[in-house]
């Protein structure tokens, strides 16, 4: 056996710990790690986790978190296409770990490289690519089709500075090719007037994406045809219900949710912009929320002089956020402090160039919006 197979710690001897002892490792595994590390948590993460975390954030902020810090190590509690970023905009020196290898993204699944790659191909065939066409991705995609849109004049985006990137884009460019988040992509084209009927959705399933060679030329946006699993679960009628059952109530929803819901609510961002709009709204606002449900939950506790419901009454949770549990995170962070790094992730040389030009084309392109 290897020196580093022998000091690797098992996970399993963390899942008969008590939730007191666990925090306690991790607080000792922190404290012995010092600005050695650093443990960054997105705002979906539950509870448990995030009062670990030195730093959160929304998947924007984590990005320019992970290209600014000095620390050796950066644990990442949130998503594998989140700690992939991390990989890509950190110093080549730097290590990231995920500390549950299932912590997944659905939507990001909803699309491949080989499945990208394929259908940029179509659209050269049928011509589409002699106008200018930009590939575009949402921050939730692999690195593979991050750095796909780097290395064809394309950038990434995530909810809260799409409309700054599409006003750009949309000025210097004929059309634009969106992945994975149809949700997103259209209702941040309806944003800029752009009518439905140019916005076409993309199956990559079907010969064309299922559209006809002259739907293709026809339109402004092309959306991939992906969604979140999470914030799909949010209806319009969910909107109705909770404006009949609470007067006075604002609606405040992600866009990630549908067309449809969106255009119900009465405002709509970022997970930042959610946190922001409640953190300065007054005493006695009524919210109802369409997002991640430990992210409004919190938001409740935080502010008691405020009523705030989750938008839907089932249970709207990101199951593979909650896959770091204070458990895996423990098991990471003691592993580093014997010096030995578990669930690494690593992005190839080649993919880490093409997708860092693309995500810093996002942050030199944007900035932070309120
Ligand atoms: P944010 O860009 O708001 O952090 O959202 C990321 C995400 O995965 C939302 O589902
Ligand atoms: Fe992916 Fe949706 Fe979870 Fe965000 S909330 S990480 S988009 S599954």
């Amino acid at each position: 056996m290897s020196a580093v197979l022998e000091a690797t710690r098992e996970l399993e001897e963390y899942l008969v710990l008590s939730d007191q002892e666990i925090a306690e490792r991790i607080g000792s595994a922190r404290e012995a790690l010092g600005p050695r590390v650093v443990i960054l948590g997105h705002h979906y993460q539950r509870d448990d986790v995030i009062r670990h975390a030195d730093l959160f954030g929304d998947s924007y902020q984590l990005s320019l978190m992970a290209s600014q810090t000095d620390a050796d190590y950066i644990v990442f509690c949130g998503v594998h296409f989140m700690a992939e970023s991390a990989n890509v905009v950190g110093k080549p020196s730097q290590r990231v770990i995920l500390p549950d290898l299932g912590a997944g993204c659905s939507m990001a699944d909803m699309a491949n490289i080989d499945q990208v790659e394929d259908s940029w191909e179509q659209l050269r065939d049928i011509g589409v690519l002699d106008s200018k066409v930009a590939p575009i991705t949402y921050m939730n995609s692999t690195a593979a089709i991050k750095a796909f849109c780097g290395r064809n004049e394309g950038v990434v985006c995530t909810s809260s500075n799409a409309v700054p990137l599409f006003d750009i884009y949309l000025k210097e460019y004929d059309k634009m090719f969106f992945f994975p988040d149809q949700h997103l992509g259209r209702n941040t084209g309806a944003k800029f007037g752009i009518p439905l009927d140019k916005m076409v959705v993309w199956n990559p399933h079907e010969e064309l994406g299922g559209n006809t060679p002259e739907q293709l030329h026809d339109a402004k946006l092309i959306l991939w045809r992906g969604h979140c699993s999470v914030h799909g679960r949010f209806k319009p009628w969910h909107v109705d219900k909770i404006r009949e059952e609470v007067p006075g109530v604002k609606v405040l929803v992600h866009p990630e949710c549908t067309r449809e819901v969106v255009e119900k609510s009465d405002l709509d961002g970022s997970t930042s912009f959610i946190i922001k709009t409640v953190e300065n709204a007054p005493a006695g606002s009524k919210w109802a929320i369409g997002t991640e449900v430990n992210l409004v939950n919190r938001l409740a506790k935080r502010f008691p002089d405020q009523e705030i419901h989750l938008l839907a009454p089932d249970l709207c949770m990101c199951a593979t956020m909650y896959r770091i549990a204070p458990q895996n995170l423990a098991w990471a962070m003691e592993n580093l402090a014997d010096g030995v790094v578990v669930n690494e992730i690593i992005v190839d040389d080649e993919t880490k160039h093409y997708a860092g030009i693309a995500l810093d084309r996002m942050i030199s392109m944007t900035e932070r919006p309120g």
